[in-house]
Order: structure tokens, then C-alpha cells, then sequence
């Protein structure tokens, strides 16, 4: 072996920094004969110096500044595994470019709001951020993206990139519990972020959807234009009568390039039940790719976890230690432009879940509203029930979102549909 070790600086010793630090201990000669050199931890940074880790630290220094830490010179690259989008983590990434370190990086929430100057920053200054682990944890999405399908155009991105969101759908629907109830047992279990709204309000999944479709259509991080909906307003009477009609319900993220600009949107969709995403459990991640030539390509796995986690992490240090450098989204960041935002989203089937006064001619009058507005039925099914309201479901031919509000809002003048009608989207895959 001649080439000089990679030396690291690792700032975030939790979940993901400790499962790195195991990583490279466990692997180390695996490690070697892959890169052809030493990968070695010069220093790490943590919030508590004496917390017990279950890592072995010996002969690595400490320093209790991730920003001093960053800018030591026995430090190659900074491995940033401390999490949230402001304070020390971009703090820490500012100084390890400025001094000359490549940056490796799980944080979603920094380069969703600050992946365009943090990557210019890196470019100007020679350096790679790479960010594999920010992504749907252990799945290689953003090297399949990168380096894979680069040669072709991508078509669309869809995909489930929240754990902690399809944990509490799918227990919800094998358990027939609440998601209150579920929300609590996942927040029991330690599955939810410190801040749950990041996981059940769409926020963390949508950091990666912006993430990945700034790859995919070489336009700069707008995490902002994200259409976003989060998973609290759905109640097990929706999960129970979508898997009626054949549809399981999912936080779905989809982005696509379309001739009224950049759709992404992160809500809750139905899907076919017994398609790939309808059939995912648990916390597992799934994300699908559809490139022009390569056709679909879909890549299922752990999307968080220690080891899955720090897989990823792994793989971005082995690219800097091979010497492989790739722009941040995967074109020079100055060459990125700025997408224009759409909401105008393609037109799908829609699903509607509505209670509807049971009398004479209550059901031909909602039938009237939809086909004013063009809204055709393709499939409806209403269940018995000893109350004076009614509650129908209908499957749509595929129409827009802007047709199904038009209708909702002229089914409340009606005065005929009680509770809270419900209105989702069916993404055919
Ligand atoms: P974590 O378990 O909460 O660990 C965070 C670490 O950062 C802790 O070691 C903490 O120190 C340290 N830290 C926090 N603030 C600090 C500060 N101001 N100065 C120095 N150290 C500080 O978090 P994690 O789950 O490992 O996540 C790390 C990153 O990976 C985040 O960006 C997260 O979004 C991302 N990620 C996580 C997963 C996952 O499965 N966990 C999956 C994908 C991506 P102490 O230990 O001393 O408190
Ligand atoms: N909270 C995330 C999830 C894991 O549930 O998928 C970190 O990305």
C-alpha cells in the first residue's frame, strides 16, 4: 500500500456517527484492499465527552468544537453527523471547505436549504460534499442517480423516503388502531425524530425528494416549492375503506419535470395494493426511478438505522478515498438552474371518502356536481349503515387536483355531505 491514509474528522457520535466509527474498526482490511490505503479517524466531536458510546475511541483525539475540528490539519475529509439545517453542522461543513477538507454528510436538512451554496462553496474551493446517507438511509439512490442512470434523462422520482410515516400506515392497518394510538407506540419505540412533525408532517421526506430531484433535472434545491402534506389527517376509516377498493395508502413523494415546470409534492396517495410501493412494511424505504432509456428501476431497503446508515456514510468515504470525485448533484453546481415551480399536477384517479345524507335523490345531485365539473365516476360502493348519513366511496377517472377542490367546495353547498370529506390522489406506478 502506498498511498498516504485518508484521515477523518468525525463530528456526531449518535446512531449514525457511532455505527461509522464501528464500521471502520469491524472492516478496516476490507476497507485497505478496496481503496488501496489506510482510512483512519484523526479526531471526533460530540456534545458530551463522556457519554459511553459502546465505541472504541482510543488514540483519536477529541475536540470539543466541531468548527476546530473541521479546520485541524490531520483532518482529509469532515464526516458531518450532527444533524439540523443551521448551527454547528453548517458552521462545521463552512470550515472544512474553506480550509480544504472534502465533506461527507447524512444531513438532509442542511442541503435541502442549503445545498446550492454549500455545493458552489465546495466547487470553488476544489472540494466534494457527498451525502449518500442523506437519502433513504442504507439505499444507494444518490450514486444510482449520480453514477448509474447519468446517462439518461429522468423521467420521474417517486418513492416512500419516511420510515417512521409507513410504520405507522401499515401498523395502523394490521392493527385496526388509531393514529393517535400508533403515533404514540412509534414515538414508544423510538422511531420518530426529536421533532415527530419532521417525520408525520412530510418535512423530512420532502428534504429528500428536493435532494433527489435536484439530480435528477439539474435544478438547484428547492426544497421550498415542495407541495407538502403531512400523514396526521388520516384515520383508520380511510386506510380500511382504501384497502377495500384495493389501495393502500402512503406518504409518496413524486417529482417529475413537466412543460408547466417542476413538480414535487410529498402527500399522502393511494396506491395499488398490490403494486411494489402497496406492498411495502414497516420502516423500509422504497424509491423508483424511471430513466428514459434504463425503464424503471426500483431500489427497496432500510431507510434508517445504524448500520444501514452508516453503509451509506461508508460509501462516500470510500469514494474520497479512491479519489472519485463527483459535483454535489452530480453537475457543477453553477450549472444548475433554477426550476420553475409547479403545483399543476398531472392529472390522476382520485379517491373520495364522503358521508352523505341518506334521502331521496341525495346521490344523483352529488353525481350532477361531478359531471358539471367533468369529474367522471369509474367505480363507487356505498356500505350499509343504520345512521341518517351514508358513507360512499368513489374511485375517479383521472382528472386534477384543481377539479376535485372545484367539487368538494360545491358539495359543501350542497348541505348534503356530512364529517370531513376526504380527497386523495391515486399514483399509478
Ligand atoms: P443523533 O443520534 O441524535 O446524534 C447526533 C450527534 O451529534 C450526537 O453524538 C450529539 O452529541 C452530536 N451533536 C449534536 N449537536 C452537537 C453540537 N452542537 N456539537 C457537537 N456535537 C453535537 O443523530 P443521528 O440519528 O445519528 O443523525 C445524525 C445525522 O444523520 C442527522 O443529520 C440525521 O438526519 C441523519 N440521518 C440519520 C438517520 C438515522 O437512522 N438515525 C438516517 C439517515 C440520516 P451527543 O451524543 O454528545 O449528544
Ligand atoms: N426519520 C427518518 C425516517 C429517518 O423515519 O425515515 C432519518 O432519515
Amino acid at each position: 500500500m502506498t498511498k498516504t491514509p485518508l484521515r477523518l474528522g468525525i463530528v456526531g457520535l449518535g446512531t449514525v456517527g457511532s455505527g461509522v466509527i464501528k464500521m471502520l474498526n469491524k472492516n478496516a482490511t476490507l476497507l485497505s484492499a478496496r481503496t488501496g490505503r489506510q482510512i483512519i479517524v484523526s479526531a471526533v466531536s460530540a456534545r458530551s465527552r463522556s457519554k459511553e458510546r459502546g465505541i472504541d475511541l482510543a488514540g483519536i483525539d477529541w475536540e470539543d468544537s466541531p468548527v476546530a475540528l473541521a479546520k485541524r490539519d490531520d483532518v482529509d475529509a469532515l464526516v458531518e453527523l450532527m444533524g439540523g439545517s443551521e448551527g454547528p453542522a453548517k458552521e462545521a461543513t463552512l470550515a472544512a471547505i474553506s480550509t480544504g477538507k472534502d465533506v461527507i454528510t447524512a444531513n438532509k436538512a442542511l442541503l435541502a436549504i442549503h445545498g446550492q451554496s454549500l455545493a458552489l462553496a465546495a466547487e470553488k474551493a476544489g472540494q466534494v460534499i457527498r451525502f449518500e446517507a442523506a437519502v433513504a438511509g442504507g439505499i444507494p439512490v444518490v450514486k444510482a442517480l449520480t453514477e448509474g442512470l447519468a446517462g439518461n434523462k429522468i423521467n420521474r422520482i417517486l418513492g416512500v423516503m419516511n420510515g417512521s410515516c409507513n410504520y405507522i400506515l401499515t401498523r395502523m392497518e394490521t392493527s385496526g388502531l388509531s393514529y393517535d394510538e400508533i403515533f404514540a407506540e412509534a414515538d414508544a419505540l423510538g422511531y420518530l425524530e426529536a421533532d415527530p412533525n419532521l417525520d408525520v408532517g412530510g418535512i423530512d421526506a420532502a428534504h429528500k425528494l428536493a435532494l433527489l430531484a435536484a439530480i435528477a433535472f439539474g435544478t438547484k434545491v428547492n426544497f421550498a416549492s415542495v407541495v407538502l402534506e403531512g400523514i396526521g389527517a388520516i384515520t383508520i376509516e380511510d386506510i380500511n375503506a382504501a384497502a377495500d377498493m384495493g389501495y393502500r395508502i402512503k406518504l409518496l413523494g413524486v417529482s417529475q419535470m413537466t412543460e408547466r415546470g417542476l413538480e414535487q409534492r410529498m402527500t399522502p396517495c393511494l396506491v395499488s395494493a398490490g403494486s411494489p410501493l402497496g406492498q411495502l412494511e414497516g420502516g423500509t424505504n422504497m424509491v423508483i426511478l424511471e430513466g428514459e432509456d434504463s425503464g424503471q428501476i426500483v431500489l427497496r431497503g432500510a431507510g434508517a438505522g445504524e448500520g444501514p446508515t452508516a453503509s451509506a456514510v461508508m460509501s462516500d468515504i470510500i469514494d474520497i478515498a479512491r479519489g472519485q470525485r463527483i459535483n454535489t448533484f452530480g453537475q457543477p453546481a453553477s450549472s444548475l438552474v433554477d426550476a420553475k415551480p409547479t403545483t399543476a399536477t398531472t392529472s390522476a384517479p382520485f379517491y373520495l371518502r364522503l358521508q352523505l345524507l341518506d334521502k331521496p335523490g341525495a346521490l344523483a345531485k352529488i353525481a350532477a356536481v361531478m359531471g358539471k365539473a367533468n369529474v367522471s365516476i369509474d367505480r363507487m360502493r356505498q356500505y350499509a349503515h343504520d345512521t341518517d348519513s351514508a358513507p360512499v366511496l368513489i374511485v375517479t377517472h383521472k382528472t386534477t387536483r384543481a377539479a376535485i377542490d372545484q367539487i368538494l367546495n360545491e358539495f359543501s353547498k350542497t348541505k348534503l355531505i356530512g364529517d370531513r370529506p376526504v380527497a386523495l390522489r391515486i399514483e399509478s406506478i
